[in-house]
């Protein structure tokens, strides 16, 4: 297959990531989750004690103490800091709370944007995020935009939370991805937001193999 750049987006919860690694496996692209390194800026702020409202020290502490990607056997990236894979460290909930805080400052969206951007450069990715298609790859390929109802994306949180035994109500689940969608949305710098050429998918009740047929599909019609 020639170069190809498949972006995905969406609200947390829409199963983006679920659907996204699934089409890379399926076509053997790299998947990148944006969303990881936006995680693995909140891990570093908390285990640095950095405060989440200093944007300055927050790129500081990404000079100082960078984070690095591998590819790993699931077709995925592994992200080390110093030596020490912390994939698992990025899914905590206190990490999740924070993030979207800290999502919110142009230069560290800056420093992830051309991360994300050179992995694009260098492999065919199937990339997933909140931007991909607006700011990290205008020009993907294929752009879709996965959503799903409030209800349904708290109920698969919950579910990804309890199997990995965090305890966590769901009433409190709903509404911070309420509020998660809201602050993601309503920033200045680079909101969650369909691409003008994006296709529009609903997940809601929806197999996950149903979507991933979808996605296929346009990517065999647009890139054909
Ligand atoms: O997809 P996720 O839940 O792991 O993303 C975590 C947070 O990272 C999300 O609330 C907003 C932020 N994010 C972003 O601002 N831009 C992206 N491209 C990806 C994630």
């Amino acid at each position: 297959m020639p170069h190809i750049n498949i972006a995905i987006d969406g609200p947390a919860g829409a199963g983006k990531s679920t659907v996204a690694k699934e089409v890379a496996r399926q076509l053997g692209l790299l998947y990148v989750d944006t969303g990881a390194m936006y995680r693995g800026v909140a891990w570093l702020a908390l285990n640095y004690g950095v405060s989440p409202e200093d944007e300055e020290a927050l790129v500081q502490l990404l000079e100082k103490h960078p984070l690095c990607f591998e590819r790993n056997g699931q077709g995925g990236l592994d992200i080390y800091h110093n030596n020490i894979c912390i994939n698992a460290e990025l899914r905590r909930p206190d990490v999740s709370s924070l993030v979207s805080q800290l999502s919110v400052y142009p230069k560290v969206r800056a420093i992830l944007t051309r991360w994300q951007q050179e992995f694009a450069r260098n492999h065919s990715v199937v990339m997933d995020g909140r931007d991909v298609g607006t700011v990290v790859l205008p020009h993907a390929d294929v752009k879709v935009y996965l959503t799903a109802s409030l209800e349904e994306r708290t109920r698969r949180r919950a579910e990804e939370f309890q199997a990995k035994g965090f305890d966590v109500s769901v009433d409190e689940l709903r509404r911070s991805i309420e509020e998660r969608d809201h602050r993601d949305s309503s920033r200045s710098v680079a909101p969650l937001k369909p691409a003008d050429d994006a296709h529009c998918i609903d997940s809601t009740g929806k197999p996950v193999q149903q979507v991933v047929e979808e996605i296929l599909a346009l990517v065999e019609r647009i890139c054909r």
